[in-house]
């Protein structure tokens, strides 16, 4: 674990906080960079997972910076993104199929083969088969390296909405009532926004080697306090990476601001 993230006494993950999203953002690039550049070296291959949402962006712009200016190859890279909407087309845009093509892998030299989507236009009797699938891939390629997440308001990382389980794999879910709001002005309107998601499971993701998650901004404050202070509990999955051992939280001060150490100095 790196020597500058702070420990807290009430805080139960470790936790680093930057002054802001970009400086935060290109310490987690820096650190992924040198995953990938370690496996190139030894021929190894690199498994990601990737996360959607605005929160990752300036990570992926980071990382296509190193591609573009310092040669980092992603050729032996392998991705799995977290989760898709469900039913959602590939070519939709509002598809995190889509964003991520658009954001970052469209960017790179990932080989299309090597990319993993949750597959939002499946028929339903398929998806329960799918999903055990995803999580076999994963696993038989040694598992995740390394995951980047985000968190929604519901705490929710992936689309592991309250009431999952520590046990769950990738499956096919509701959506929380706060995430379906939240999404609601980028799909023009609540009734516009899918009420399913695929999404890898709590399981899949603790098995990762190492794990950051990114959360930047005051609307991200009240679910980072809990997910770092509280106890483990469905309520907030994130809450679930208090079991992990090699996961990192990387603030800005704003989504900071309700931890014990700056609210009850
Ligand atoms: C969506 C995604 C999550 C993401 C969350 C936060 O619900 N399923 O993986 O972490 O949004 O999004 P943002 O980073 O835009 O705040």
């Amino acid at each position: 674990m790196n020597d500058k993230v702070l420990v807290h006494p009430v805080e139960k993950v470790a936790t680093l906080i930057y002054d802001n999203k970009v400086e935060g953002s290109m310490f987690v690039a820096q650190n992924i960079a040198s995953v990938i550049q370690r496996n190139n070296e030894e021929n190894k291959h690199t498994v990601l997972g990737l996360a959607t949402g605005n929160s990752p962006l300036l990570v992926y712009k980071e990382l296509i910076r190193y591609h573009r200016e310092e040669g980092l190859s992603f050729k032996n890279v392998v991705t799995f993104n977290l989760d898709e909407y469900y039913p959602m087309g590939k070519k939709d845009d509002h598809s995190y199929n889509h964003f991520i093509f658009e954001n970052f892998l469209s960017q790179i030299d990932v080989r299309p083969e090597n990319v993993h989507i949750p597959d939002g236009e499946l028929p339903l009797n398929e998806v329960d088969r799918y999903c055990k699938d995803y999580d076999d891939k994963i696993e038989s390629l040694g598992g995740l390296d390394v995951q980047i997440l985000g968190i929604g308001r519901s705490g929710h990382i992936g689309f592991n909405e309250p009431g999952s389980k520590i046990t769950d794999g990738t499956r096919l879910l509701e959506l929380d009532s706060v995430t379906i709001s939240d999404a609601s002005e980028g799909f023009g309107g609540i009734s516009n926004v899918p009420t399913k998601a695929i999404t890898m499971g709590v399981k899949t993701i603790l098995q990762a080697k190492k794990i950051f998650l990114v959360a930047w901004g005051t609307e991200k404050a009240e679910v980072i306090q809990k997910a770092i202070e509280g106890s483990i509990s469905s309520e907030v999955s994130a809450s679930f990476l208090q079991n992990h051992d090699d996961t990192l939280f990387v603030l800005d001060p704003a989504a900071a601001s309700r931890l014990a150490r700056f609210a009850k100095p």
